[in-house]
C-alpha cells in the first residue's frame, strides 16, 4: 500500500468537569486570568485514583471498534502514546490489548505531547510494510496523576482524556508525509521526574519533586518556533501553500501558542481546529481528540496538517490526506 489512512476516530473523556471557577477555590487564580492566558475554560478529570490511563484508552478504543464495526481480535497492532502509563511496566497498550481481546503486538510510545504524531508515523510505516492491516493508534493521558493541585502555574493547564484512530492500507488517502524531531537538551525545562534516576524516597515526595514541572515562558517560545517550523517544512516539501491546507490540527497546550503558530504558517483562523476550552491540555490525547471533534467538518481528500510540541523536547508535523 502507498499510504495508511485514518478510517475511524473516537475519543473518550471522563464526566467530571474541573472548571476555572473550581480552580479559583484551589489556588490563587481567576477565570479571567486562565481564559485570557490559555483559552481553557474547563478540563475533564478521572476522579478515581485507582484507575489509570488504560481506563481512558480502553473506553476510547472500544468506541473506535464499535464505530469501525470490527472486533478486537481483528486488530494486529496497538501503539499507545502516553506519558502517564498505569505502571512502570507493563505498557498501557498491553492493557488495552487484553481488554479488547487481541494478542497482537502492543507497546507504548513516550514522547510527551508529540506522542500521538510519533505513534502515527510509526503506525503508518507498519502499514506501509504490508504486514499490518489494522493498526490502532492511541493518545491517552491521565495528567491529573502527575499534577500538583497547589501549583497555579501548572494545575490550570491539564486535563485527562484519550482518543484513538484506526489505520488501514489505502492507495490515495492517509499519512502522506511526516517529520519528527527531538532534542533532549530541553529536559530541565519540561518534565516529570519519576523513574529509575528518581526513585521514590521521602525526600522526593516531601520536596514534591515527583510532580510535573515546566518553565512556561521558555516552553512557550520553543513550542511556537518549532511547531511552525516543522509545519512550514512539511508544507514546503509537499508543495502546499497555506491556501491548499484545509485544516491545521495543532497540539492544544495554550490558545496563544496555537494562534501564534497558525499566524507564522499563514493559515487563517477559520482553518484551525481548537477544542482546548473544553479539555485543556490532555498531552498525548489532544490531536486525536481534536480529529474526533472536527471530523464532521472534514471532507474526503482534505489536506490536513498536524503539528505538535512537547517535553524532551519532541516535536513534528504530519501531512494527512483525509
Ligand atoms: N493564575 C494567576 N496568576 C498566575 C497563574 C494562575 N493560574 N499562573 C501563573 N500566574 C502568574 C505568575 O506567577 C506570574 O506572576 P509574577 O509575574 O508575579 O511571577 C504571572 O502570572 C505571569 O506569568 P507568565 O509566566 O508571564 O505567564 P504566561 O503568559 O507565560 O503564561 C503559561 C503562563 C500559561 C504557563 C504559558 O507560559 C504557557 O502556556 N506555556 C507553555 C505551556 C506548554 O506548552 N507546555 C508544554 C506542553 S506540556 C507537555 O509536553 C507534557
Amino acid at each position: 500500500p502507498k499510504y495508511a489512512a485514518i478510517t475511524a476516530v473516537a475519543g473518550w473523556v471522563p464526566d467530571h468537569k474541573l472548571t476555572n471557577k473550581d480552580l479559583e477555590k484551589l489556588v490563587d487564580t481567576s477565570d479571567e486570568w486562565i481564559t485570557t492566558r490559555t483559552g481553557i475554560k474547563e478540563r475533564r478529570i478521572l476522579k478515581d485514583e485507582t484507575k489509570g490511563t488504560s481506563v481512558l484508552a480502553i473506553n476510547a478504543v472500544n468506541a473506535l471498534l464499535d464505530k469501525a464495526n470490527i472486533n478486537g481480535e481483528d486488530v494486529d497492532l496497538i501503539i499507545c502514546a502516553t506519558s502517564t502509563p498505569d505502571m512502570g511496566f507493563i505498557s498501557t497498550a498491553n492493557l488495552v490489548g487484553e481488554a479488547i481481546g487481541t494478542k497482537a503486538m502492543s507497546f507504548d510510545v513516550s514522547a510527551a505531547c508529540s506522542g500521538f504524531i510519533y505513534a502515527l508515523e510509526m503506525g503508518s510505516n507498519f502499514i506501509k510494510s504490508g504486514n499490518y492491516k489494522k493498526v490502532v493508534i492511541i493518545g491517552a493521558d491521565k495528567m491529573s496523576s502527575v499534577i500538583d493541585y497547589k501549583d497555579r502555574n501548572s494545575c490550570i493547564l491539564f486535563g485527562d482524556g484519550a482518543a484513538a484512530v484506526l489505520l488501514e492500507p489505502h492507495n490515495e488517502l492517509g499519512v502522506v508525509d511526516a517529520l519528527m524531531f527531538s532534542d533532549g537538551s530541553g529536559k530541565e525545562l519540561l518534565n516529570v521526574k519519576r523513574g529509575s534516576a528518581f526513585p521514590y524516597s521521602e525526600e522526593q515526595v516531601m520536596g514534591e519533586h515527583h510532580y510535573f514541572h515546566q518553565d512556561g515562558k521558555s516552553v512557550f517560545k520553543h513550542a511556537v518556533t518549532n511547531m511552525s517550523a516543522a509545519a512550514a517544512q512539511i508544507m514546503q516539501q509537499n508543495n502546499l501553500s497555506a491556501d491548499d491546507v484545509a485544516y491545521l490540527v495543532p497540539h492544544q497546550a495554550n490558545l496563544r501558542i496555537i494562534d501564534a503558530t497558525a499566524k507564522r504558517m499563514g493559515v487563517g483562523n477559520d482553518k484551525v481546529c481548537i477544542n482546548i476550552e473544553k479539555y485543556g491540555n490532555t498531552t498525548g490525547a489532544t490531536i486525536p481528540l481534536c480529529l474526533w471533534d472536527f471530523e464532521k467538518q472534514f471532507k474526503k481528500g482534505d489536506n490536513i496538517i498536524l503539528a505538535a510540541f512537547g517535553g524532551g523536547f519532541t516535536w513534528g508535523s504530519v501531512y494527512l490526506k483525509w
